[in-house]
């Protein structure tokens, strides 16, 4: 991996594949509160205080009702100076399962950016692998709103995203390896990204090698396990391997994981609306973790922590997490 850090900023960042997308920073602010909206009224200025503090990629969602507080954010910073440009910054929003549908995708794409209030955003993704009927934005959804998933006309929709510069890059999110091998067997622009659950008890290993063969950059979202939410587990928080080693290190668990993320070459996505916490996040980048306590880190037994049964259903394209997940669960 080729690092970089962008002036002024401790951030590493890393250029993505088949765009023009100067580099992405890699760790993120991740803007998902669960209930979705739970914080609305105090986004903006949390989001705010993450850029006073250095945070420069965030990653919000047409689902989580956090692109309208992150667009005020953004113009306020401009405003206050706390920010040049709006290319400093890099946005990613992800296009929700009922807008995955051929002529959906633009317009929920032109959406986000009235959302954002901005002109381009740096990366979209295909949020799940999964199209529900159009109209509704729930999570979680009714299970009859499950309809077929048409990949290959839903990236043929993204590409034209891209082409038209409303983002810089496009990717998916969720996807197994088989799921971007369907992808790849017709895209023209192969995805830059693949946005996926990933922390010490669920390490993605052979999604990993794959998308490195590939080109294609892994996101770590979860990289704490998200606990307290409906996709989240306190198994990592809890994990007495990380406790000795943070103990050990004079680190945070939460430290630790972040650190661990970044020194398997991924974009680690962290939320936390704590202001002291959102500064620890950021403090993983002059320091290392000994060839010892990777390998224990590398042996933790592995469970995922969101096997995802809201989207499964007997009518559906999934009707067991084997097959939401081609097996690699
Ligand atoms: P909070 O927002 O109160 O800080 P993930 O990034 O895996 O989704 O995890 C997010 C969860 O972890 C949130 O509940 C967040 O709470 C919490 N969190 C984030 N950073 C830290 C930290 N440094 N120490 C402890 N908990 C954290």
């Amino acid at each position: 991996m080729e690092l970089s850090t962008i002036a002024g900023q401790s951030i590493p960042t890393f250029p993505l594949c088949s765009t023009d997308e100067k580099a992405i920073p890699l760790l993120g602010f991740g803007t998902a509160e669960y209930p979705f909206g739970a914080s609305i009224h105090t986004l903006k200025e949390t989001i705010l205080e993450a850029i006073k503090l250095g945070y420069r990629h965030f990653d919000t969602a047409a689902i989580y009702l956090s692109e309208q507080p992150l667009g005020e954010a953004i113009s306020d910073a401009l405003r206050l100076g706390l920010i040049k440009s709006r290319d400093e910054l890099f946005i990613t929003s992800k296009l929700w399962c009922s807008d995955a549908h051929h002529d959906f995708v633009l317009p929920a794409l032109k959406k986000t950016l009235q959302n954002l209030k901005l002109e381009y955003i740096n990366l979209f993704l295909i949020h799940w692998p999964l199209s529900l009927k159009p109209g509704k934005y729930e999570f979680p959804f009714q299970k009859e709103d499950i309809v077929a998933f048409d990949p290959k006309s839903v990236w043929e929709a993204m590409e034209e995203c891209q082409g038209l510069g409303l983002t810089k890059s496009i990717g998916v999110s969720n996807f197994s390896c088989k799921k971007l091998e369907t992808i790849l067997s017709t895209a023209k622009i192969p995805p830059a990204v693949n946005q996926v659950e990933m922390n010490p008890l669920w390490q993605q290993k052979k999604l990993r090698k794959f998308c490195e063969e590939k080109g294609i950059l892994v996101e770590a979202y979860s990289p704490l396990g998200a606990k307290g939410t409906a996709w989240g587990t306190n198994r990592v928080m809890e994990c007495e391997v990380l406790k000795e080693i943070a103990q050990a290190k004079g680190k945070s668990l939460a430290q630790v994981c972040l650190r661990w993320a970044h020194e398997q070459g991924v974009c680690a996505l962290v939320k936390s609306f704590n202001k002291e916490r959102m500064k620890q996040n950021l403090d993983i980048f002059d320091w290392k973790l000994t060839a010892d306590e990777s390998h224990k880190i590398s042996q933790l037994p592995q469970c995922k922590g969101f096997p995802g049964a809201a989207f499964l259903s007997d009518d559906g394209p999934y009707k067991s997490v084997e097959e939401l997940w081609d097996g690699e669960i």
